[in-house]
């Protein structure tokens, strides 16, 4: 059930006049059932996912087989060429597990590996082609949770995707537009030319019939999935890997026979922590809201070598006191959420890196005493420069805003209860731009995860330091933040599954989806279709969406020093909620192209 009313954040009061009168216009979508739901970024996945749940599969199964789609009908974000994490709660325990099947830093992989002969970081050196790959955990990642916890035949899972890529699907503007971006390095990879260029030019709608979107098709990727359906280790250790192997020996890259044979994904401790917080109460535009008790959330998200679930902790204990009596989108809010963010980003270049090669102070950066004392610094007045390192120069500024159309993010709720919520990604836009001849198989440019060089920002701007350093066999830090909170009312129930791609947006994204439903009484569609704000402590610009701030709070906000900078929509996450009466309700972002199934 598609349900259509009007969003009342539409006309919220900010800084003394009505504004964001985008969301004004849009029915909001929310989507309601009572049994099962899956919610991703395009509508063929989830209509993959609907399916596996409708024959009886569980939230595992779903999620797999949405992956799998995901992989085929939306290269530039996700796939089997690439990585991710994935947080899982049984219904019936209440246990909540992490499975990291991140790409892995080839054995060959040098700490210099893109640096000159000078020490200069060489341009795109880890971005395009493929030395920009790092080892692809996708497939030993679903496999391994399907394992354990799937219920239907894996190759049954596999199935949809070989269609897809077999039989085609229409690709929307969207989709051609992504590619255009990386259309230089797609003509100098005879395999990437092949599937996404029309001898070399790109394709433009209207290419396929008469005006209709173009229909792509990817025999050897359909030919690969069917070696995966038959046996997910032909990736590591079968044909495919031999023709991985191959392609990257001619092509320069590093992934050998022994990486892929290697590989692991690994089950991780989640990070999880209960959380006081109050509603909103002046939410004027809201129906009447529960009494003023403060409310008891679980929040289980990502370790490391996940940043995410550590700075959304971070943030969150810096901002709960205050957060819920400061008005949604006011000078206030949004002063205090992006000092917190500059701060939790700032912790994230020192500290930040794979735990399997450092130690990372996780409980003392998510305590409660070094919140007190981080919130102390915030000056409500006064935004605090960022001045410790250089600031990040136009050239990524811009990079910023063009390719942050990577990652992908999934939710699946079943009928017993269970829920995933799995973040997958090739990295940047299209990954690395270059197929593995043969398979079909979009490569990832994971290594720019990496920090290349002490404070030198990577595609999302973000810098490292020693902590994220390259290493053989080291997993480049992520932001991936899938994340599942449970309420607790007495007895512990689920109450949202959420997460989102966008690089380094995907922290401060999942925190303000978060705060939008949990603090501010938003349901699934508003909370998604909010404007967001983003700080990433360097480059030391506060982020918003044009158009999303009254003049006046943006000149409060800059009488306050933010450097405020407009971006065009930043990520695309999606969400689903179960309210206090079990009915589901999901939705997907409207800046992007997912939908909601259920039944
Ligand atoms: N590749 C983006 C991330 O993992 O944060």
């Amino acid at each position: 059930m598609l349900v259509r009313c009007f969003l009342s954040i539409a006309l919220t009061l900010t800084g003394g006049g009505f504004w964001w009168a985008p969301a004004a216009a849009a029915p909001t979508q929310v989507a309601q059932y009572r049994q099962g739901m899956v919610v991703s970024a395009h509508p063929l996945a989830s209509d993959v996912g609907l399916a596996i749940l409708s024959a009886g599969g569980n939230a595992v199964d779903a999620a797999v087989a949405t992956a799998l789609a995901i992989s085929v009908v939306e290269p530039f974000s996700a796939g089997i060429g690439g990585g991710g994490f994935l947080l899982l709660r049984q219904e019936d325990t209440g246990e909540v597990r992490a499975l990291d099947f991140r790409e892995r830093a080839p054995q060959k992989a040098t700490r210099d590996m893109y640096l000159d002969e000078n020490g200069e970081v060489i341009p795109r050196a880890s971005l395009d082609g493929h030395l920009a790959a790092a080892v692809p955990g996708t497939v030993a990642g679903l496999s391994e949770v399907h394992r354990h916890y799937g219920n239907l035949p894996w190759h049954q899972l596999v199935e949809p995707a070989i269609t897809l890529a077999e039989e085609g699907f229409l690709v929307k503007n969207r989709f051609l537009q992504f590619a255009g971006r990386r259309q230089e390095i797609f003509r100098q990879n005879a395999a990437a030319r092949a599937v996404f260029t029309k001898n070399g030019e790109m394709y433009q709608v209207g290419d396929g019939y008469a005006d209709l979107p173009v229909r792509l098709r990817q025999p050897d990727l359909a030919a690969t999935l069917r070696q995966i359906a038959a046996n997910p280790q032909n990736f590591y250790t079968g044909d495919i890997a031999d023709k991985i192997v191959r392609d990257m020996a001619e092509n320069g890259g590093f992934i050998t026979r022994e990486d892929l044979q290697n590989y692991q994904p690994i089950w991780r401790q989640p990070l999880c922590g209960n959380l006081e917080a109050q509603r909103h109460q002046d939410f004027s535009s809201q129906p009447a809201l529960e009494p003023a008790v403060p409310r008891q959330f679980r929040i289980c998200s990502m370790p490391p070598p996940s940043s995410g679930g550590v700075h959304i902790w971070q943030i969150l204990n810096i901002i709960i006191p205050q957060i819920a009596s400061l008005q949604w989108q006011s000078a206030d809010a949004i002063h205090l959420m992006a000092e917190a963010m500059k701060i939790a980003y700032s912790d994230r270049s020192q500290y930040l890196g794979d735990p399997d090669f450092i130690t990372i102070p996780v409980l003392k950066l998510i305590s409660a005493p070094y919140a007190n004392f981080r919130r102390q610094q915030i000056d409500m007045n006064r935004a605090r420069p960022a001045s410790e390192v250089q600031p990040v120069n136009a050239e990524t500024l811009e990079r910023l805003v063009q390719e942050s159309n990577d990652t992908s993010h999934l939710n699946v709720v079943d009928s017993q209860g269970n829920a995933v919520s799995l973040t997958f990604t090739v990295n940047g836009g299209f990954g690395a731009g270059v197929v593995a001849a043969g398979t079909g198989i979009l490569l990832n440019n994971e290594m720019d995860d990496f920090a290349p060089a002490p404070g030198i920002p990577n595609l999302f701007g973000l810098v490292g330091s020693d902590a994220n350093a390259i290493y053989p066999g080291k997993t480049p830090l992520s932001s991936m933040t899938p994340t599942i909170v449970t309420k607790n009312t007495g007895e512990e129930r689920l109450f949202m599954v959420a997460g989102s791609p966008g690089g380094s947006t995907i922290i401060t994204t999942v925190l303000q989806i978060f705060l939008n439903v949990a603090i501010y009484n938003m349901d699934a569609y508003a909370a998604l279709a909010a404007p967001r704000i983003h700080h990433q402590w360097l480059p030391d610009s506060l982020y918003v969406e044009p158009g999303s701030l009254s003049p006046q709070t943006k000149a409060e906000l800059q009488r306050r020093g933010h450097q405020i900078v407009d971006r065009d929509s930043f990520s695309n996450p999606n969400l689903i909620i179960v309210k206090d009466d079990g009915t589901l309700e999901a939705a997907a972002d409207p800046r992007g192209e997912g939908e909601p199934r259920g039944f």
